[in-house]
Order: structure tokens, then sequence, then C-alpha cells
């Protein structure tokens, strides 16, 4: 099938790389000159596992553009720009800009919308394009996008006419939920919603534990994850959510709510809790220590989540201003983001560590839990992340540690 993806992000990209790469011919266009010449020459311009190799593997079937007209022949088109928020309230002008365009050069095509819209959206796409507008929810996480666009849980597509979206995606053999398109695009506002009261949730367990003797979230977690009923998952105490969803989701769900008159205080209690989690870590941190000001602090992790080089919404970006307002000396470590220029990076963990008193995880990369624990003798550890045994190192401040 002949396909077109419009917004070659982290969602855009991934969907045409695995598409091409199951031989499918795709044409991806996007506003961004400089993130299509990269494309062109074959490089992804995020990093993202598997990524690169699924765009090399793809390469004769796979042509990248700045020009919607290249998109004229394609059967569908999967539309994956941005909606952010403006005001608290979801912004649709990249969408509305986009299938603007689209309809000029491929009006017969199926208009897939990918990106994350309120129940009504496809409905006013449909209206302004005269098209046949899919919903098709994207879920994947960045990390592990391309695994998950190959092997979701499941897939929902919503709207009338559904056919080649749903033959698209069989080779995943997943489970595809056909619907009504208001339903499709509830459902992924409540899935972002639901999983981020789930980590809300096991981060006020965690302030609990901290409090009670002998405790520790991350088992309480684990005996509560293997109820099938509550499932494993997003029960990991840390920072709180970050990235480029969650708090944008949470956010645009909850004034829509509003605007209908409906409660969804469970909503807004789990974003007033995560909008607060960073100061109080902070504040928990400077009791500990008396005071923050004049301290060498190495962070460990910059981007929102471990295996992305993502920084938006990063909580660790957020711990680092905070520490800096108190006075702290930062400098931090990642594994693949390089050059923030408001940061003293290091480019050695090892040496990042050396260089400082007082070391804090604030991203869960492997690297981090693998590293020789010798280092870290007489450090001072705040371990926000949970990534080290407590077992084995010594830890100031463990996030969901009950203290002795
Ligand atoms: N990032 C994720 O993990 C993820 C997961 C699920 C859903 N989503 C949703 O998918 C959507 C896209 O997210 P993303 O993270 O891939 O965004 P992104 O910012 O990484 O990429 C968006 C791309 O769209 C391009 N673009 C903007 N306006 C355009 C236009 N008019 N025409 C063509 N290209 C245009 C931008 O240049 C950019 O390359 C959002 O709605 C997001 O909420 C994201």
């Amino acid at each position: 099938m002949r396909i077109g993806v419009v917004g070659l992000g982290y969602v855009g990209l991934v969907t045409a790389a695995v598409l091409a790469s199951r031989g499918n011919p795709v044409t991806g266009v996007d506003v961004d000159v400089s993130r299509i010449q990269t494309l062109k020459r074959g490089k992804s311009p995020f990093f993202e596992p598997q990524l690169d190799e699924r765009i090399r593997n793809a390469r004769s079937n796979i042509e990248f553009s700045e020009d919607y007209s290249k998109l004229s022949n394609c059967e569908v088109i999967f539309l994956c720009v941005p909606t952010p928020n403006t005001d608290n309230r979801i912004d649709l002008r990249y969408v509305m800009a986009a299938s603007d365009e689209i309809k000029k050069y491929s009006a017969s095509a199926d208009l897939v919308i990918k990106s994350t819209v309120l129940p009504g959206t496809a409905r006013k796409v449909s209206e302004l394009t005269g098209m046949n507008v899919v919903s098709n929810p994207e879920f994947t996480r960045e990390g592990s996008a391309v695994h998950d666009t190959e092997k979701p849980d499941r897939i929902v597509i919503g709207g009338k006419y559904v056919e080649r979206v749903r033959k698209i995606w069989e080779f995943t053999g997943s489970p595809i939920i056909v619907t009504t398109n208001e339903n499709a695009e509830l459902i992924k506002y409540a899935s972002n919603a639901f999983l981020a009261v789930k980590i809300s949730f096991i981060n006020q367990i965690a302030d609990l534990c901290e409090r009670i003797p002998e405790t520790d979230v991350n088992v309480v977690a684990e005996g509560m994850g293997l109820d099938r009923r509550i499932g494993r998952e997003f029960l990991k105490a840390g920072l709180g959510y970050g990235g480029s969803c969650f708090p944008k989701d949470t956010v645009a769900v909850s004034s829509f709510a509003k605007q209908m008159g409906v409660d969804l205080s469970i909503v807004d209690s789990a974003i007033q809790y995560n909008d607060n989690r960073v100061p109080f870590l902070v504040e928990r941190m400077e009791e500990n220590l008396g005071t923050l000001n004049g301290k060498r602090v190495c962070v460990l992790g910059l981007s929102f989540k471990d295996n992305t080089d993502d920084l938006r919404e990063s909580r660790s970006l957020m711990i680092i201003e905070n520490l800096k307002r108190h006075g702290a000396i930062v400098k931090a470590y990642d594994p693949v983001v390089r050059n923030i220029d408001t940061i003293d990076l290091y480019d050695d963990l090892s040496k990042c560590v050396s260089a400082s008193e007082i070391v804090i995880t604030a991203t869960e990369w492997k690297d981090f839990s693998d590293i020789d624990t010798s280092i870290l003798k007489g450090k001072k550890v705040f371990d926000l992340r949970r990534v080290f045994d407590p077992k084995k190192v010594e830890i100031a401040l463990g996030v969901g540690i009950g203290k002795n």
C-alpha cells in the first residue's frame, strides 16, 4: 500500500520506518527542512533504539520531502504532527494546517490521525477536508518505540471506513479494536491519564513508606503488581512523570472534562502531585544535607526517561534548575544527550561522579545500575529513580525506602 506520513518526529518517523521496512512504499513529509536533509543522508535526527537500522533497511522504499505534493499517490496518510497545549487546552493548529495541505494533493486518501487529539477532532478534520478520517492513536513509548510499533499490546482504529488501516497493521498480530472515532480518541487520553494516576499513586505510597521503618516501595509495588487486576507496569516510584505526552495530555483531558462539566478530580490530583514532586524532593535533600548551597552535585541522566535523548518536560532538567536555585554546583552525565549550553556536561560517568560530593539518579539508564559501585564510596547518594541496590550502596535518600 502507498503510505504517506506527515510529521517525522518520534511517532511519525518510527511509523514511516517500520511500515517501509515491511515493504510498503512510504513518503515522509515534514516542514522542518534540516530534519529532511538529515533523513535524506540516511540518519535519524534523534536517538531511538533500532530506528537507524530500520531506516537503513527500508532505504529503497522510503523517500523524505518537505513537499506535500509528493503525497499525491498515497492511499493512506498518517498525520503525526504535534498537539501541544496553549493556555492548558489542546492547540490543533498543526493538525489543521497539515490537514489543509494534505487535502490539496491527496483528497481521496484515508487521512489517519495518529497525533493525540481530543474527542471530536476527527469529525472537525473531516469537515475541513471532506476526507475519510480515521483515528489510530499511538501508544508507543520512546526508548522502545520500534518494538512497540511492531508488537503493540493493541491497535485502536476509529472511523467508518477503516479497512485499509486495519490491513496495514495486520502484520503485528496484535488485537485490533475497531470503533468510533470518538472512542478511539478518548481511549488514548483515558489510557495516559490512568497511567499518570498510577505513577502519582505509587509516588504517594513511596512517601508513606519513607515514614514506616522496614518498608521499601519497590517491594510493595512488586506485591501489588503481581495481582493481574493491578499489573506491574508504571508502579515504579521516582521523580514523577515527564516527557512530551503525560504532562500535556493529562492537562488537556482535564480542561476538556471541565468544559463538559465533568469531575475528573482524580486526574487533577495526579497532576498537582506530580507538579510538586521535584520541589518536594529537593526540599527533602536540603533537609538531609542542611544546605545545598555550594555543594558539588552530579546528576545522572538528563532525558525524561532512559533509552531516549528526548528532553521535553524532563524531570531531570527541572531538578537541575531547582538545585541551582538552591546554590548547588551542578554537573551532569547522560549516555546519549550531548551539548546543553546551560549544564556542565561530562562525557564520562566516573569522572562526573568523582568531581562531586553528591550523586543524584534522575533517569533509570541501565548504565547507572551497572556502574562499579565502589566509585560511590564516600558520596551522598540520592537515588531518586531507585537505580541502586540499597543493600550494596549506602543511600542518603532513596525514594520510598523506610528509615530504620
Ligand atoms: N512522542 C511520543 O512518544 C508519543 C507517543 C504517543 C503519541 N504521541 C503524539 O504524537 C504526536 C506527535 O508527537 P511527536 O513526539 O512525534 O512529535 P515531534 O515533535 O517529535 O514531531 C512532530 C513533527 O511534526 C513536524 N511538523 C509540525 N507541523 C507540521 C506540518 N504542518 N506539516 C508537516 N510536519 C509538521 C515537526 O517538524 C516535527 O518533525 C503528538 O500528538 C503526541 O502527543 C507522541
